[in-house]
């Protein structure tokens, strides 16, 4: 786990994502590494986990929604200052329908991820992140790294019109191209650190139907760009020695499902963690978590 600087957590939802990321990075502060944990999810939970203040550890919860709204009313400013009353009311109809477009809160996400993780890289050891993202995502972000060439070609032509600007003493600096250079630079760098081996993906399941098929689709799109995942956590899994014959029957159900990981999921090491007795909140509960975490991942 040394290398590992960037770590996703992913699953279907209610699998233990959350309670799973927090813990690992507790895990990760008790070895004395400093570790921003952030979460993408818009139920947003970490403040309601971390009940006391934990040293080494920030946290930063992102709302996609927003994040995407902020664009939105920003690039709507910017055209009202230059733009007729008449043509601001129709170009604000079009940037509003952004906010509904399918992929709009993944792009938003992935502007927000790549500028926190890049600009505060020296700042910490670990970066963790709660909610992974889909086989989608990581195209997108793939196929961002590869529209270098077409960026290229738009700033080219963007400096050579504003060379003409300046030459007729219009202009003299450009933001536009640096807005286009800067999100270049900083979306290549972001997706040759996705790519690389300083980031793991780590699926979280339950020994369910649902997130074992979860699991089957998070670690095909993976695979399919030539990703790897170390480790999987499987989690809420029964404690040993439940007597009740309903228990008894969950547990054998459980153990079928157990296998089939196994056998789905070979070649993969698999942490078990156990269903507590309540629900995990504060950090006391998520010590106890961290230390199953530890010792499996040991094992
Ligand atoms: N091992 C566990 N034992 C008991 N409750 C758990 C365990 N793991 C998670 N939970 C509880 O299950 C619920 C869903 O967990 P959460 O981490 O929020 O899932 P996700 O982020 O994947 O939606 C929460 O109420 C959490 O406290
Ligand atoms: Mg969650």
């Amino acid at each position: 786990m040394e290398e590992k600087k960037v770590v996703f957590f992913g699953g279907k939802g209610g699998v233990g994502k959350t309670t799973v990321s927090s813990a690992f990075s507790l895990m990760l502060t008790q070895e004395g590494k400093k570790v921003l944990l952030i979460s993408t999810d818009p139920a947003h939970s970490l403040s309601d986990i971390f009940d006391t203040e934990v040293s080494n550890l920030d946290l930063l919860e992102i709302q996609p929604e927003r994040v995407v709204r902020e664009y939105v009313e920003r690039a709507i400013e910017v055209v009202s200052q230059v733009m007729s009353p008449d043509t601001v009311r129709e170009v604000e109809e079009v940037f509003r329908s952004v906010e509904e477009a399918p992929g709009a809160e993944e792009s938003a996400v992935v502007e927000e991820l790549s500028k926190v993780i890049l600009s505060r890289w020296e700042e910490y050891d670990h970066f963790v992140i709660d909610t992974a993202p889909t086989g989608h995502t990581l195209q997108m972000i793939r196929t961002v790294s590869k529209v270098g060439p077409w960026l290229e070609e738009l700033i080219r032509r963007r400096k050579k019109a504003s060379s003409f600007w300046e030459a007729s003493g219009r202009r003299k600096e450009d933001r536009v191209v640096e807005v286009l250079e800067e999100r270049r630079t900083r979306l290549t760098k972001f997706a040759q650190l996705i790519f690389s081996h300083l980031t793991t993906f780590v699926p979280v399941l339950n020994p369910e139907r649902l997130p074992i098929e979860e699991t089957v689709r998070m670690l095909k799109a993976l695979k399919g760009l030539h990703l790897g995942v170390d480790f999987m956590v499987i989690n809420k899994v029964l404690p040993e020695g439940v007597r009740e014959e309903f228990f008894l029957r969950r547990k054998r159900q459980e153990e079928e499902y157990l296998r089939e990981i196994e056998e789905r999921f070979r070649g993969v090491k698999k942490v078990k963690l156990h269903l507590r007795d309540r629900d995990v909140m504060g950090v006391q509960a998520l010590k106890e978590i961290a230390q199953e975490l530890k010792e499996g991942l040991k094992g």
